[in-house]
């Protein structure tokens, strides 16, 4: 995939829209496959949908953008909507729901996809907003790839055996990296206006005016983040904020989720293994603040969105800002831990190749990285094509993730990309790196 998609067009755009729902459909099913109708209908987690619900729901926004909405068809199964629609029955309830048994979902989700492949067939791929540039199926396959990470962090929260099978990531290649890289103060272009399938909540490409920062070369690892467990981190108040504090104690938390004590060192469960820590891989599994009481530890700070952006995007020679850390390229296995192809991040200095303009490593891919920043709308924000994409989820209850993890499919991940959650939320496969503000002396 090194032709983007904004340099396609016409039979080259659709083969790569077909190839990309193809794609995104083989992980569906092998996720759904892996597993029982039994353990497909259970709820592994309260957080979580049975994984048949999910399945169904792909289905569904499927035939509502695609079939319905840009191929004007007649509906497959209006009766339906409700059931599958993700407002109005919160997780919790979904498996009490007259859901679809699993082959009358596997059935639906075909003739759907059929209907799909059809339209993409038949209609034009540009004259209204919708449909330009492949935007609606660009949207469906991000759609579809985002519940299939969904269903990978299902598979993670399941108790039971390893049923998931990959390779292991590649190991470190660069050792000895500098702990932190200076980015100097000035403004650079954050978000776009250009990236053909990029989301409202990335939109429009606006100048920001920032401090020059340090940022971390690679995200925090699990070594580094012991450390703060044996420096007693989780129990002295003032690495915590009062709500971190009082999640803390609620909580009753003591260390990343999945990590079990097993005498002086640590054990962890990945998808039905359970395996010592390995030190040199970014942290997973913890939660906003745990972040950011980690990053007071050593006297830092999390990053805001837009210095992380910065450090991702920005090319200092050019004054340009790039699709991706290494270039416009699309990602390739050489330069980011993407698409489920291991089942764990890659240790730190695994990706030099796909390093930024500034020195950063593993920016995109391996683990979503906390940010400082709440979610909110870019200037000039406008919500399309519903407002229940991003709008509804603006404000202060949501803080911002970057970067990507090794289950996030390169199609719905790239620079300008952006993630979000509460901050008490676990079941990401979340990490972190730090940042603090430039000295005097050091500007
Ligand atoms: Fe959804």
């Amino acid at each position: 995939m090194t032709v983007t998609v904004r340099e396609l067009s016409g039979e080259a755009l659709r083969q790569r829209i077909a190839a990309d729902l193809e794609r995104a459909r083989q992980r569906s099913v092998g996720l759904t496959d892996a597993l029982n109708e039994p353990e497909l209908i259970r709820q592994h987690s309260a957080l979580m949908s049975p994984l048949v619900w999910d399945y169904a729901h792909i289905g569904n926004q499927e035939e509502l953008w695609l079939v319905r909405d840009v191929g004007a068809r007649e509906p497959v199964r209006k009766d339906i909507d409700e059931l599958y629609d993700a407002f109005k029955h919160a997780r919790g309830d979904r498996p009490s729901l007259p859901l679809l048994s699993l082959n009358e979902a596997r059935q639906y989700v075909a003739t759907v996809r059929l209907k799909a492949l059809d339209v993409l067939e038949r209609s034009p791929l540009e004259g209204r907003r919708l449909i330009d540039q492949g935007f609606a199926f660009g949207m469906i396959v991000q759609h579809e790839q985002q519940h299939d990470e969904t269903m990978l962090a299902t598979h993670q929260l399941r108790r039971g055996g390893p049923v998931l099978q990959a390779s292991a990531p590649p190991a470190a290649v660069v050792r000895n990296l500098p702990a932190e890289v200076f980015v100097p103060a000035g403004d650079f272009t954050m978000g776009t206006s250009t990236e053909a399938w990029a989301l409202d909540n990335e939109r429009p490409a606006h100048r920001v005016d920032i401090d020059g920062f340090w940022i971390d070369s690679v995200p925090v690892t699990n070594g580094a983040y012991t450390r703060f467990i044996d420096a007693g981190g989780y129990e002295d108040p003032r690495w915590w904020t009062p709500a971190g504090l009082a999640h803390l104690e609620q909580a009753g938390l003591g260390a990343p989720a999945s990590w079990l004590r097993d005498g002086d060192s640590w054990l962890r469960r990945r998808f039905g293994h359970v395996e010592p820590v390995p030190p040199d891989e970014p942290v997973l599994h913890v939660c906003w603040y745990e972040a950011d009481a980690y990053a007071r530890w050593v006297g830092r700070r999390l990053p805001t969105e837009a210095e992380w952006e910065k450090a991702a995007r920005h090319d200092p020679d050019t004054g340009r800002s790039r699709r991706y850390p290494w270039g416009d390229s699309d990602p390739t296995p050489e330069r980011a831990n993407l698409g489920q192809r291991h089942l764990q991040p890659a240790p730190v200095g695994a990706y030099p190749a796909g390093a930024s303009a500034y020195g950063v490593h593993q920016l995109i891919g391996d683990v979503w990285e906390w940010t400082a920043s709440d979610f909110a709308p870019y200037p000039g924000f406008l919500a399309f094509p519903y407002r229940e994409y991003s709008e509804v989820f603006f404000g202060p209850d949501y803080k911002v993730l970057r970067g990507g993890s090794f289950g996030t499919d390169p199609a719905a991940c790239r620079g300008s990309f952006r993630n979000w959650d509460y901050p008490i939320r676990r079941q990401i496969f979340a990490g972190f790196r730090c940042a603090r503000d430039a000295t005097a002396d050091e500007l």
